[in-house]
């Protein structure tokens, strides 16, 4: 019998490429989401995608006697990976209560059922945001972590720090925290992709709805950074890429690959992209004149991410003394 992995938040964007892959493995996938962020026809797109249609039970992980009864119920759960968080940062400047509660308690939650109900692994999605601006590129794991800059930055700090003081604490634990960096991107099939509940706070969504004429423009967050364009850098991965990070990591688990009862690792490239050149190769790739307008930075934003490769900045160099000749 295929082993049952639980999958939280598997109707969101990485969530629901996580399903997807782990499916196409041959994994018996149980997907919970409460939907807040995310829509149930995600599930009739991954049984299209994968002509399987995982299990599916709607409620939030912060209610324990929900999440008592969802493991009472589903006993063959072996490990789980969960995504299920809020993760938009300026609202958890906002709501800082609210953020902590639902995305620490959650994660407790599921830690003390996998004491009782004796499933030993889990992969939780952690951001590269903990890296904070680091002084050296590229991030690597041996980057130090830094104070987070928003409640969502820290409630990945914070429960990362849970995680592994949990798993040293209790045998048979063992834990894997992704830092990813930025995914973008869809499945190949365009069945499912980044479609979020709202305004998207997020770079591509924006772009993408405002091609499709749902957002009037986009507005690109600052030019004045140190960098070729003064736009903004990061390393962005796609997410299929970043879906199979995770079955590699369950996989990890499972044979008992792991070094240490609780382990991390980066998810990206290792190369940057600004902002204006991820616009203009939207634009290039798909013929939409996309409309956009400079504006000042967002705060907390980071200024780089990924380094880009020097023959990248030797090119851009060159094109952007072209560009300055003219004008
Ligand atoms: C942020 C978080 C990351 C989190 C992710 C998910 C930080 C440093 N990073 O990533 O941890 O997992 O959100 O929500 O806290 N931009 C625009 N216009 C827009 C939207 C974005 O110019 O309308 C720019 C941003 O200023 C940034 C880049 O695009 O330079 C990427 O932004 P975004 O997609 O929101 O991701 P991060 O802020 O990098």
């Amino acid at each position: 019998m295929s082993k049952q992995i639980l999958v939280t938040g598997g109707t969101g964007y990485i969530g629901s490429h996580t399903v997807v892959e782990l499916q196409n493995e041959g994994f018996d996938v149980v997907v919970v989401d409460d939907l807040s962020n995310s829509s149930i026809e995600v599930l009739d797109a991954i049984e299209k995608i994968t002509g399987k249609r995982p299990a599916f039970e709607k409620f939030n992980l912060t209610d324990q006697e929900k999440t008592n009864a969802f493991f009472e119920k589903y006993r063959r759960i072996e490990a789980i990976v969960h995504f299920a968080a809020y993760k938009a940062v300026g609202e958890s400047v906002e709501k800082p209560l609210e953020y902590y509660h639902n995305n620490l308690v959650s994660l407790m939650n599921l830690l003390g059922s996998m004491r009782k109900h004796k499933i030993p692994y889990m992969v939780f999605s952690s951001s590269c945001t903990v890296y904070g601006q680091p002084e050296k590129l590229p991030v690597t794991e041996d980057t130090p972590r830094k104070p987070a800059e928003s409640p969502y930055g820290n409630t990945k700090a914070v429960s990362e720090d849970i995680m592994r003081d949990f798993a040293r604490a209790t045998e048979g634990i063992n834990c894997i925290a992704l830092r990813y960096f930025n995914p973008i991107g869809a499945h190949p099939s365009a069945l499912i992709g980044e479609l979020p509940v709202g305004v998207p706070n997020n770079l591509v969504p924006f772009i993408t709805q405002t091609a499709a004429g749902l957002r009037d423009e986009l507005k690109i967050f600052g030019d004045d950074y140190n960098t070729p364009d003064g736009t903004a850098i990061r390393d962005y991965i796609n997410v299929v890429d970043l879906a199979k990070a995770h079955v590699v990591a369950i996989n990890r688990l499972l044979n008992n690959k792991q070094k240490a009862s609780y382990e991390f690792f980066n998810v990206g490239t290792g190369e940057g992209y600004s902002v204006m050149q991820l616009v203009k190769a939207f634009i290039k790739a798909t013929g939409v004149e996309l409309k956009y307008s400079v504006v000042g930075r967002r705060a907390g934003d980071i200024e780089k991410y990924g380094p880009i490769p020097r023959m990248r900045i030797m090119n851009w160099a060159g094109r952007l003394r072209k560009h300055s000749k003219k004008h």
